[in-house]
This record gives C-alpha cells, structure tokens and sequence, in this order.
C-alpha cells in the first residue's frame, strides 16, 4: 500500500483514479471544493493559490505524486491562453521540483494532442510533436518543464473515457447520453484515436509506478478507431441504435480549436516496459457497460451530493 497524492480529483481521470485505488492504497485527493461526499482523503484548495501544493504535500506525504488537474477543454484553453499556461505548465514544473526535492514519484498526464496528425500511421514516443492550438502545445510545453525539473518523472501520454461527476465529460457519454433519449447526432469518420477505459488507465498507471518506470509513454488503448465507430461501439455494446449516429467530417465542424486526425499511437514501448498486452478495446467497453448495470454512475456522482 502507497500513500498516493492525485490532484484533479473531481476531473474524469482523477476521479476513476481515486475510486480504482481507494481500497488498495492510501489515496488523500485534491479538489476545488466539489467532493464533499467522497469515500477517500479530501483536501480543499486551488493550486494556482500559493502554498496550496506544499501544504497538499506536507499533509498526505505522499510517496507518488499523480497530477490529473489541468485546462483539458480545447476551446476554453483557445479562450484562456494565459489560464492554460499556468495549470498545464507552470503548476506541473513546480509538481515535479518538489517531488524531485521530496524524493516523491511523479506522474504528469499529458495527451495525445500533441502531434499534428499528419503522419500516415502511428506516433512513437520517438515522433516530433507539432502542437496544433493553446491546449496541445501548452500540454506539450509542460511535458517538457516536467522533464526539465525532474528526469525521472513520469509523463503519460492519454486517451481515456468512463463516467464522470457531471456525466458529460467523456465522448462515451455523449454518446451513451443521445442514443438512451433518441437524439441523433454525428460523429467525426476522420478523427482516429486509441480510447482506454479510465479504470485501464488508472490501473496501467499504478502499474507503472510499481514498476519504478520513468520518462515518456503513450498510455492508450491498443486499437485505433474513429469517433463515429466508437459510437457505434458503445451503441451495439448498450444494444441501442446505431442508426441515430450519423457520419460526419470534422472539416464541417465548428469547432474553433484545431484538432489532430490522427490521434493514433503506438503502445509498444509501455507494453515491452510493463512485460503485459494492455486492455484490449472490447474489454474495456464490457468494464464500461457492466459499471453501467451496476450503477457505477450514480455511485460516482453522489460523491459530490
Ligand atoms: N479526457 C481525455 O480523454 C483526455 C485526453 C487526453 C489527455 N487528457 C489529460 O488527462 C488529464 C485529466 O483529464 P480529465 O479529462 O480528467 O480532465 P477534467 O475532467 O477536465 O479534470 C480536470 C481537473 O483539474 C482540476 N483543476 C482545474 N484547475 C484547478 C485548480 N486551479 N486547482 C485545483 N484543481 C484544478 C479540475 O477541478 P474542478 O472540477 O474544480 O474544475 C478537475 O478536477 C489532463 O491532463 C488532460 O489534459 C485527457
């Protein structure tokens, strides 16, 4: 049993995280103020405020430090430049100088957002990123701070999706949400990614830190699909109507942030380093489905009642 630290803990990931690791370990989380139903450690604060970091540290000493609070929204990191800057590079380059300084682990989650999409194929932890907009290069900046303060940190390349405490965070339950009331909608054919369960990746990162990993990896699922297919994944999988999903460029979006086509990665390194085949797909979506019958949404939500 670790003493975990996890900011971001009212986000999708953070939140998983916690709920995954709760009886396994000794979690204290950090929140803005939202989780006051939760059944772990809970420390109120802002990190962009002075001394909240420290005193987060001071109180749960932790011996793994797992940041998952950022600006993760495309459009307000468009909106709120100077915003993202600081809680995606700033407040993980401090993160990792004073885990460096404590002799904590570090884990910092980045995105796949990263790279451009042009390559036909997938990216390698060796591939050149090439930021398309605020959130993918200030992630991709603070990849770098982190690394410039603490070289034995981890910094984690992510595609997740799950239930989350507002129930709208994740592309699955967009989906999941207009398929159950008959609302059509679209999904990008030409937007390929690598989605995980966040309970995989929650688990994949524990592993990691057990394994006394460090630097760079694509932390994703193994299969690449497209938006739209991974709607239709989740509709076979609720046994809804495909139907209701129609295919649809993201050229004809309006969305203001640009986005990558090819969001696809390679897991070999993570898979070599871990000796494990990660989560398939189908797994993940069957995890997903189950947590559904089992109300595992209400269950996450009532933690901010
Ligand atoms: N979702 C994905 O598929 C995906 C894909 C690629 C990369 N990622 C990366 O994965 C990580 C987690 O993403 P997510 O989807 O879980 O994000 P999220 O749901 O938007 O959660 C972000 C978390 O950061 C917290 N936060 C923001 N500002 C804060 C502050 N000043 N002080 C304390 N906490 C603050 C938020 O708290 P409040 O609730 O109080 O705002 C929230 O708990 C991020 O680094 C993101 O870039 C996510």
């Amino acid at each position: 049993m670790a003493r975990i630290l996890i900011t971001g803990a009212s986000g999708l990931l953070g939140l998983n995280l916690a709920q995954e690791t709760m009886n396994t370990h000794d979690i204290t989380a950090v929140d803005r103020g939202k989780l006051v139903n939760a059944p772990f450690k809970v420390l109120n604060g802002d990190l962009l405020n002075t001394g909240t970091l420290d005193s987060a540290l001071d109180s749960a000493q932790p011996e793994w430090l797992i940041n998952c609070a950022a600006l993760a929204d495309l459009e307000a990191c468009e909106n709120n430049p100077d915003l993202s800057r600081r809680l995606n590079i700033d407040l993980p380059a401090q993160m990792a100088k004073a885990c460096k300084a404590r002799g904590i682990s570090f884990v910092h989650i980045s995105t796949d957002a990263v790279f451009d999409g042009e390559k036909d194929g997938f990216y390698t932890e060796e591939d050149t990123p090439n930021p398309l907009g605020v959130y993918s290069q200030t992630k991709f900046d603070g990849e770098q701070a982190v690394f410039a303060e603490d070289a034995n940190a981890i910094v984690a390349r992510v595609n997740f999706y799950g239930w989350s405490l507002s129930g709208r965070r994740s592309l699955a339950e967009f989906f999941h949400h207009n398929l159950t009331n008959n609302k059509s909608m679209s999904g990008f054919t030409d937007v390929r990614f690598c989605p995980m369960l966040v309970n995989d990746t929650a688990r994949t990162l524990i592993k990691m830190l057990q394994k006394n990993l460090s630097g760079l990896y694509h932390v994703v699922g193994p299969q690449a699909m497209s938006k739209y297919q991974f709607g239709v994944e989740i509709a076979r999988r609720f046994s809804l109507k495909e139907s209701e999903i129609s295919p649809k460029s993201i050229l004809s979006s309006n969305l203001t942030a640009r986005r990558s086509h090819n969001l696809w990665l390679s897991t070999h390194k993570l898979s070599t380093a871990l000796g494990e085949s990660l989560p398939e797909f189908s797994t993940g979506l069957d995890e997903f489905f189950t947590q559904y019958q089992q109300d595992y949404p209400q269950k996450i939500r009532s933690y901010a009642l």
